[in-house]
């Protein structure tokens, strides 16, 4: 790629209070070399447009905020830089499939209300163990195995805005809650798998996946929702002809003999909630 001065950002704006509807406005900012998506919209604020609008937090690829097409893929701001887009043109538009709130600021609270309904968290009978932990669950390194790779999911909408199905099927829970849904479901220390295949068997559940599999090529995690989704319906299919092991979720284990904390490393502080 020959060495650029500038790049010129297209981005889409909406300011709802005064456009009826979205459209581009394009700006040029200097280029510097290891330059992000995610500085060069700061760029664009500073100097041209005060009012922009979009999300952005940890500028590591941790949060999971920034999500937004880029070029007309979608990918995380701050994790994408701009000489691997080849071109000196950065388009920018807010995540598909959302309602846009302003500019590069979509209304993900579709995808949360759908993840709070599929009951992402460990589900287990012992309340008091967890309200008042006396020990650890313990977890082989195999088990870990079974949903290590769906828990580096960040919430960041990508596999949203990819998915075909999600895109014109406003029922279907989508890629990401899916995803974690399963990440529960295949954790040893879970026992929540009868409570989630409520929601899972219905209209809301992996059914209306079409096996696109543009959610895991877009996923910036390496999260492979596509994977979790089929194994899913696997899951479920075996439940319903009874086939399914059921599994105890594992018992609070003390600490094994010899197993400690490392010279050096402090305890963890008091909890105050
Ligand atoms: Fe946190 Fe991009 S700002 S993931």
């Amino acid at each position: 790629m020959t060495a650029m001065k500038e790049v010129t950002y297209r981005l889409r704006r909406f300011d709802p209070a005064h456009d009826e509807a979205p459209h581009w406005e394009e700006y040029r900012v200097p280029f510097t070399e290891g330059m992000t998506v995610l500085d060069g919209l700061w760029k664009v604020k500073e100097l041209h447009a005060p009012g922009l609008a979009w999300r952005s937090s940890c500028r590591m690829g941790v949060c999971g905020s920034c999500g937004m097409m880029i070029n007309g893929k979608p990918g995380l701001a701050c994790n994408t830089q701009i000489s691997e887009l080849g071109g000196s043109v950065v388009a920018v538009a807010p995540l598909p499939n959302f309602a846009i709130i302003r500019d590069l600021v979509p209304d993900l609270g579709p995808m949360f209300d759908a993840h709070r309904a599929l009951l992402p968290y460990l589900l287990r009978d012992d309340t008091e163990e967890q309200e008042r932990p006396t020990a650890e669950y313990w977890q082989s390194p195999e088990e870990l195995e079974h949903y290590l790779q769906f828990s580096y999911c960040i919430k960041c909408g990508c596999c949203m805005a990819g998915c075909p199905t999600y895109a014109t099927d406003p029922v279907y829970s989508g890629p990401m809650p899916l995803t974690q849904s399963h990440r529960y479901n295949a954790d040893g220390r879970d026992g929540g798998f009868a409570a989630r295949k409520v929601v899972l068997f219905g209209e809301r559940g992996p059914w209306r996946c079409h096996y696109a599999g543009e959610c895991s090529r877009v996923c910036p995690k390496g999260v492979d929702p596509a994977k979790a989704i089929q194994i899913m319906k696997r899951e479920l299919v075996f439940s319903y002809l009874r086939l399914r092991k059921q599994k105890c979720p594992s018992a609070a284990t003390k600490r094994l003999e010899g197993v400690g904390r490392r010279e050096g490393i402090p305890e963890a502080p008091v909890r105050t909630v």
